[in-house]
């Protein structure tokens, strides 16, 4: 029974130290062009690797990352469950991400770096929290967490979800009337849906319409959610104030794209949540415990929704 590690070797070095001590019988492997793939039941990886197949008696193939719309469901043979990271380190970046980019907005940020830039001071009027309705996409492991963080700040909080959620001070949408709803009563709208075939392209010119003029865009979900020409249009056309999106189509950017350099937006490279590795092998030693007594890990994805 091995564990195969097909990652970066920095963070397989911890993850190596943490097996050692926590699962010595599990042979913890990182070269996979020697491994005996018969023995490999537990495979770590980013993407589906051209030779899964190989592994015929693998039982669980681990993400690194929290989402998993970057692996090949099709290519992956039905019996291997598929396991999505939750772990302390993704949950606490995204938390520090989104509370950065909702103040920021809230603030207007992008509106006085552009006019540092310019030279230009010149004090913007300020709206107070109370009155700045913040809008979750998404009401999953790490939309939870980030309304926990902004609950103290006290902006009106909502999310929305495909099944119904209840959250203690959080205005819980769902479905499609619930989007409409929610999208007119929001200020702030945080994209944070895991990208399937239903999200592919949702953040589109038809969804910026529904929001109040002058709302503002945080994007922090994946880059092929959003229709970046319509997020370009509705900048200048100011029905959208000004966005900070953290994910792009492509990635990366090329140097030239437009979203680089439009004044309203703050652009990061994906690094809103980065997996730790320390927390990560622990979550991942934990669900393989989990496994070994029959039961279900943590994380386990549901592929007819594929997420
Ligand atoms: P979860 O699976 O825990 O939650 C997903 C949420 O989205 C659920 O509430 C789900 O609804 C909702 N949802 C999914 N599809 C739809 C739909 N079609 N309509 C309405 N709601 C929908 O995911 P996480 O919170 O862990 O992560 C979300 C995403 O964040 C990841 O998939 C990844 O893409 C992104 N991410 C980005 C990072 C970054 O650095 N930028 C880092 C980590 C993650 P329901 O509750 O009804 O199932
Ligand atoms: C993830 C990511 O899915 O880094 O964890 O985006």
């Amino acid at each position: 029974m091995t564990f195969l590690f097909n990652s970066d070797a920095k963070r397989g070095a911890v993850f190596s130290q943490a097996f050692a001590s926590a699962l010595p019988d599990i042979p913890f492997r990182m070269d996979a062009a020697t491994v005996d793939p018969d023995a490999v039941r537990y495979l770590l990886t980013w993407t589906t690797p051209a030779d899964l197949a190989r592994y015929r008696n693998l039982d669980i193939l681990f993400s690194i990352g929290a989402g998993v719309d970057q692996l090949d469901l099709a290519a992956i043979p039905r019996h291997v469950k598929v396991v999505r990271m939750v772990e302390d380190g993704i949950v606490r970046m995204m938390q520090e991400y989104v509370l950065l980019a909702a103040l920021a907005l809230h603030r207007n940020l992008p509106a006085y770096l552009d006019r540092q830039r310019q030279g230009l001071w010149s004090p913007l009027p300020q709206m107070q929290a109370q009155d700045r309705r913040i809008g979750i996409l998404g009401l999953g492991m790490l939309a939870e967490a980030v309304l926990e963080r902004l609950k103290p700040f006290g902006f009106p909080l909502a999310g929305w979800s495909r099944s119904p959620r209840a959250m203690e001070g959080v205005i819980c949408h769902h479905g499609a009337a619930g989007l409409a709803t929610m999208l007119a009563q929001t200020d702030i709208l945080v994209c944070l849906l895991p990208l399937t075939a239903e999200t592919r392209g949702f953040l589109d010119a038809a969804l910026f319409a529904k929001l109040p003029h002058g709302a503002a865009l945080i994007h922090v979900g994946r880059g092929p959610q959003l229709d970046q020409a319509a997020l370009l249009a509705a900048l200048d056309s100011g029905h959208i104030a000004a966005a900070m999106i953290d994910v792009t189509d492509p990635e990366p950017l090329p140097a030239d794209h437009p979203l680089w350099r439009h004044p309203k937006i703050i652009l990061t490279p994906h690094i809103a949540s980065v997996t730790q590795p320390e927390s990560a092998a622990r979550a991942v030693i934990d669900n393989i415990r989990l496994h070994l007594s029959g039961r279900d890990p943590i994380g386990l994805i549901d592929r007819s929704r594929g997420y």
